[in-house]
């Protein structure tokens, strides 16, 4: 005998499922997913990942990007977040972030644990950002490039815009690359703005190659594609341990650093985890995993150990780099859209 067709238990077996599913799919996504927009080196990125899906068991969704890129997706997105946290990079977009209110407000309990110059940013940011590691800005060279060429070692930026050097200096575009955004708030910062617009302009006659990612000159150094590439002076360590022929320069006329950062994207959709993730890399051992990773930052937590390779900051002639000014949002945006007008647009 065929069955008969009974609504009533099919309603309720379908009332049922969907309690199920409904009561299901909160608790998973809040167990369950975190997204990241990790901004460090990828090989980087990779073990910190590993590293928490272990300790939590939250599985993590990353995506690799440079700063500016990251920032401009954040605020693209902030209709509908589909971010959780922004890991790493350079602190100046961060803090723009948290003055347009792109990122939420937190107090980590983890504070107390950092050096003074990682809660200055916090506080700076109204505690919508907060500092994870410090880089100072420099560039590299290929040694045998240069004897190649028989040129004199560099010392100075002065020396990225000679003749000599037409061709042979590679750095990113600042629009994409938080790198590049803090040479050129560091040029501002050292010669005044008109003087360091006229430096920027001579140095595109030398530029081979505006990179999107801020790290990437340092590797064009290593294999000899390029003389010298501007960026953090700890992304050409790994390549030297390597044994590439390369040397690094704090320029003498002084030199700008970045307060590597880390923000909860506002409204997340996992905010617990976020929350999870950004306690965790605050701590000690999550930063211990940057040595591994072959990255050679200052770390902000004050009982993780400093890298015996990493660039040393009491050798290097640092600027008192003003993260306030050169965060903010209208001056980002305006030295950016004055790089595009004057710099980039020039013919090569
Ligand atoms: C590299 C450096 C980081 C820096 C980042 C910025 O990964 O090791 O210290 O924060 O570049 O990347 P970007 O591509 O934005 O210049």
């Amino acid at each position: 005998m065929p069955r008969t067709f009974d609504l009533h238990s099919l309603t309720r077996a379908l009332t049922v499922a969907g309690l199920v599913a409904l009561a299901a799919s909160p608790a998973q996504a809040q167990q369950g997913e975190l997204v990241v927009y990790c901004n460090v080196q990828e090989e980087w990125c990779r073990p910190m990942v590993n590293a928490f899906e272990k300790a939590t068991g939250i599985k993590v969704a990353m995506t690799r990007k440079s700063s500016g890129e990251t920032y401009a997706q954040i605020k693209a997105e902030a209709a509908n977040p589909r971010g959780d946290i922004w890991w790493g990079g350079t602190g100046d977009p961060h803090l723009q972030a948290a003055e347009e209110g792109l990122t939420e407000v937190y107090k980590s309990p983890k504070l107390a644990d950092l050096h003074p110059w990682a809660v200055k940013q916090a506080e700076a940011a109204k505690f919508r950002t907060v500092g994870i590691y410090a880089g100072a800005l420099g560039y590299s060279y290929n040694t045998d490039e240069l004897k190649k060429r028989k040129l004199a070692e560099p010392k100075c930026w002065a020396d990225l815009i000679k003749s000599d050097y037409k061709g042979e200096v590679q750095v990113a575009n600042p629009n994409s690359s938080g790198t590049s955004y803090t040479m050129l708030a560091t040029m501002v910062q050292i010669m005044g703005e008109d003087k360091a617009f006229d430096y920027l302009k001579a140095m595109h006659r030398n530029v081979n190659q505006y990179t999107k990612s801020g790290a990437a000159p340092a590797r064009a150094v290593a294999i000899g594609e390029t003389l010298t590439g501007i960026t953090f002076l700890h992304d050409a360590v790994p390549n030297i341990i390597a044994g590439a022929p390369v040397k690094t320069v704090a320029p003498c006329e002084g030199t700008g650093y970045e307060i590597g950062s880390m923000s909860i994207i506002k409204g997340a959709k996992n905010m617990a985890n976020a929350k999870k993730w950004y306690d965790w890399a605050l701590s000690k051992e999550a930063q211990a995993l940057a040595v591994d990773a072959k990255a050679y930052q200052l770390p902000s937590n004050k009982d993780a150990a400093v890298p015996a390779q990493a660039p040393k900051f009491a050798d290097i002639k640092l600027i008192d780099y003003n993260f306030a000014k050169y965060g903010s949002s209208a001056e980002r945006t305006r030295l950016l859209a004055r790089w595009d007008k004057e710099v980039g647009a020039l013919p090569k």
